[in-house]
């Protein structure tokens, strides 16, 4: 794939600047698979920096990418849940649906539509040739990679265009389907003659990786993941329950070791001070102190957002009504823009 200025060095530092200048110009599109509830990998990976983005006043749209779930899974049970369960944890965390607009795949039809002449501007190889795509193959438990699985970055594409975002926040991973967002951006311009699409930059974030209670990758389906919607109790046996090492004295050593930097970085970023800090004022307390700080952070941090998930929870009416709002606006914006694409193309019949 042809390589942009997405990926220069520095590119991110320098969005940042222009962000704390003014925020207002960027329109901002990131999304979550509704796989289950979102939990503290998230809230420190992303989803706290979406609040803050809204806060300084981008505009934000925020995807529950429904038919994504779909990639390497046979089934779509309890999607309803999850994707309910996404809104709660969302509006829990401060996102303001007067700002902000949540919505899902599968109630923006003119969105979907965007795919098939996406589709036309990519090669097989350059699909089969995405980085991402192949590390999900790899580790799917699937007999045979579906044909979503492959094109799914092209319909994430369409995610990012359809509302013509120009910045777009995500974790390494996600950079091979940014940079084929960018690509069928400028094809779809240079081929139909029409400046449709602005090609969006990605924002890196710099938050530091955070691993689950057994030190491995935070992810709700290895047991190890602190839910933001999980009780104080349930905080605090998974963090009693966490890894640790014979050596009395906590330091902060993510190489050396792992379990317990990952836990003095829990706490460190829950209280917004640093890992050095934290580490130093364990000292020689050893594990029991170290998961004891942990778990009084998190659960301080947790007990406001938890408080208001609670009184959403209450009222699912409201919450369905955010996402209807949600999809009704992503609706009239798809259509506009698949607007422009069929008079681009010459489909005026
Ligand atoms: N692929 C993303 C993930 O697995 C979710 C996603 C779907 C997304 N569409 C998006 C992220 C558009 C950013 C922009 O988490």
């Amino acid at each position: 794939m042809e390589m942009s200025s997405a990926l220069a060095p520095g590119r991110s530092a320098e969005l940042e600047e222009q962000i704390a200048r003014d925020a207002s110009v960027f329109r901002i599109l990131t999304g979550d698979r509704p796989t289950g509830p979102l939990h503290l990998g998230h809230y420190f990976g992303t989803l706290a920096n979406r609040v803050r983005l809204q806060d300084l006043g981008a505009e934000v749209f925020v995807l529950i990418a429904d038919y994504q779930v779909l990639t390497d899974r046979d089934t779509a049970d309890h999607l309803d849940d999850y994707v309910i369960g996404q809104v709660l944890d969302y509006l829990a965390i401060g996102l303001d649906p007067a700002r902000t607009v949540i919505f899902t795949h599968s109630a923006v039809p003119a969105l979907n539509q965007l795919l098939l002449p996406f589709l036309s501007l990519v090669s097989v190889p350059e699909l089969e040739r995405n980085p991402t795509v192949k590390d999900e193959i790899t580790h799917s438990r699937q007999s045979a990679v579906s044909g979503l699985m492959l094109t799914y970055p092209v319909h994430q594409a369409a995610d990012i265009l359809f509302c013509k975002a120009n910045l777009v926040p995500v974790g390494q991973d996600q950079l091979p389907h940014l940079e084929l967002t960018r690509l069928i951006a400028r094809r779809f311009n240079r081929r139909y003659g029409a400046e449709v699409f602005p090609a969006p930059d990605a924002l890196l974030s710099d938050a530091p990786l955070l691993l689950g209670v057994d030190g491995t990758k935070m992810s709700k389906s290895r047991g190890n993941a602190i839910a933001l919607a999980a009780s104080a109790d349930e905080t605090a046996r998974l963090i009693r329950g966490a890894r640790t090492d014979a050596n009395r004295n906590v330091s902060y050593d993510p190489e050396g070791r792992p379990e317990v930097a990952n836990l003095v970085l829990l706490a460190a970023l829950a209280l917004g001070r640093s890992p050095q800090e934290v580490a130093a004022q364990v000292g020689s307390g050893g594990a029991s102190a170290l998961k004891d700080t942990v778990t009084t952070a998190v659960n301080e941090l947790l007990a406001p957002i938890r408080a208001r998930r609670a009184d959403y929870a209450r009222d699912l009416g409201y919450v369905r009504d955010v996402l209807r709002q949600g999809n009704e606006r992503a609706g009239a914006i798809a259509a506009a823009t698949l607007d422009e694409v069929r008079t681009a193309m010459g489909m005026r019949y």
